[in-house]
C-alpha cells in the first residue's frame, strides 16, 4: 500500500476531558501505534483556531503548554509523529489566506458549523433575522485555515469526528480548485471514520460531554484524581430503573456509563450490559469509576511529571515546529511560485 500521511488537530483549549480523549485523543494513539514505518502521522495543536472565540490570553498561553503535555502524557511519541503548534509554523497562515482568495463565500455559507453559529445569533425578537454583524471573520472562514493546516503537508487522511466531515470535503474542494486554476500540487484527502464514541455529560445527558458547560461535575478531566473521579462518577444522573440495560434514547444515563466502561475496557458495549443486567446502578458506577480510574491514572501521573518540566515541553514544541516547517517549505514555495508570488 502507498504510504500514508495522516493529519489531525486539536484546539488548545482547557483541560481535554473524558469525551476529548474517547472521542478523539485515544484514536491518534492508536493510529501511532498501527502505522507503517513509512507512514506519516502529524498531529497538530491548531493555536490559531482558538482565537475564533474570545479567549483569555493567559490562559490559552497555559492551555496552549499543557495541551502539548497532554499528547506526549497519553503516549504520542515525537520520534514516531510530528507533534507541533500549528502557530509556530507561518506556512498555515500563509496557505490560509492563499485559499481564502480562491474560496466563495457561499460555500462557506453552507458549512454546518457556521450556520450553527448564525442560528444561535438569531434576534431574540425576530426569529427570522440573524445578526451577522456581531460574529467575527475568523469564525466563518476556520474551514479555510483547516484546508490549509491539511494540504500543506499533503495529507492523505485526515480521521476525524463526523461533526467535520464536511469541513474535510471543502479541504477537497478547495485542493482541487487550486489544481485546476494553478497546477496539481495537492493531493485530495480522505475521510479517515473514527470509531466515534459519544461520551454524554454526567449532568445532562441529552448534551455531549463537553468543556464549555459550567457545571465542571459533569465531566471527567484528563488530571482527575481518583477521589474526584469516583464523586463525578457517584453523582451522575440516571435513571430509576433497576435493572441495566443498554439503551440510549430513553436511557441516555445509563447508557452513557456502559459506553464509557465498555472504551475503558475495550469491549461491546451489549456485552457490558448483560454482564451488569442484574446488578444495579451502584455496582455500575463503582466498577466504572475504577475503570476510568486505572484508563486515566498513567497519563495523569505523565501529565504531572511533564508540567513540572517546562524545559523539555519547549524543547519538544521547537523540534516538532521544525520538522513541520521542514516538512511544508517545498510545498509553500512551489504554491508562492504557481500565483506568482
Ligand atoms: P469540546 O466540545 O469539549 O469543546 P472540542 O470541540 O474541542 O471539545 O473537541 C475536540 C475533539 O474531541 C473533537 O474531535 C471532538 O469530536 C471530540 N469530542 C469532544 N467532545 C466529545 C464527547 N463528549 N464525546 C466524544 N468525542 C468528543
Ligand atoms: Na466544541
Amino acid at each position: 500500500p502507498k504510504p500514508r500521511i495522516v493529519f489531525s488537530g486539536i484546539q488548545p483549549t482547557g483541560t481535554p476531558h473524558l469525551g476529548n480523549f474517547l472521542g478523539a485523543l485515544q484514536n491518534w494513539v492508536k493510529l501511532q501505534r498501527d502505522a507503517q514505518p513509512e507512514d506519516d502521522m502529524i498531529f497538530s495543536i491548531v493555536g490559531w483556531h482558538s482565537l475564533t472565540l474570545p479567549q483569555d490570553p493567559k490562559a490559552l498561553s497555559i492551555a496552549r503548554r499543557d495541551m502539548l503535555a497532554v499528547l506526549l502524557a497519553i503516549g504520542l511519541d515525537p520520534q514516531k509523529s510530528t507533534i507541533f503548534h500549528q502557530d509556530e509554523n507561518r506556512h498555515h497562515v500563509e496557505l490560509g489566506w492563499l485559499f481564502n482568495c480562491i474560496t466563495p463565500m457561499g460555500k462557506l455559507r453552507r458549512m454546518t458549523t457556521w450556520k450553527g453559529r448564525l442560528a444561535a445569533s438569531r434576534n431574540a425578537n425576530d426569529e427570522s433575522e440573524v445578526d451577522e454583524s456581531m460574529l467575527n471573520a475568523g469564525l466563518f472562514t476556520y474551514p479555510v485555515l483547516q484546508a490549509a493546516d491539511i494540504l500543506l503537508y499533503k495529507a492523505t487522511h485526515v480521521p476525524v469526528g463526523e461533526d467535520q466531515k464536511q469541513h474535510l470535503e471543502l479541504a477537497r474542494d478547495i485542493g482541487d480548485t487550486f489544481n485546476r486554476t494553478f497546477g496539481r500540487i495537492f493531493p485530495l484527502p480522505e475521510y479517515v471514520a473514527t470509531p466515534t464514541r459519544r461520551v454524554l455529560s454526567l449532568k445532562d445527558p441529552s448534551s455531549k460531554m463537553s468543556k464549555s458547560s459550567p457545571d465542571v461535575s459533569s465531566r471527567i478531566l484528563l488530571t482527575d484524581t481518583d477521589t474526584q473521579i469516583k464523586s463525578k462518577i457517584r453523582s451522575a444522573v440516571t435513571d430509576s430503573i433497576r435493572e441495566i440495560s443498554y439503551d440510549p434514547v430513553s436511557r441516555p444515563g445509563t447508557s452513557n456509563l456502559l459506553t464509557i466502561l465498555a472504551a475503558c475496557t475495550d469491549e461491546d458495549v451489549s456485552d457490558v450490559a448483560v454482564r451488569y443486567a442484574d446488578k444495579g446502578h451502584g455496582a455500575l458506577k463503582s466498577d466504572v469509576a475504577s475503570a476510568v480510574s486505572d484508563l486515566l491514572r498513567e497519563p495523569r501521573e505523565e501529565f504531572e511529571r511533564l508540567s513540572k518540566d517546562p524545559g523539555y515541553l519547549e524543547q519538544i514544541a521547537k523540534e516538532g515546529a521544525e520538522k513541520a516547517q521542514a516538512r511544508s517549505e517545498g510545498t509553500i514555495r512551489k504554491v508562492r511560485k504557481l500565483v506568482g508570488l
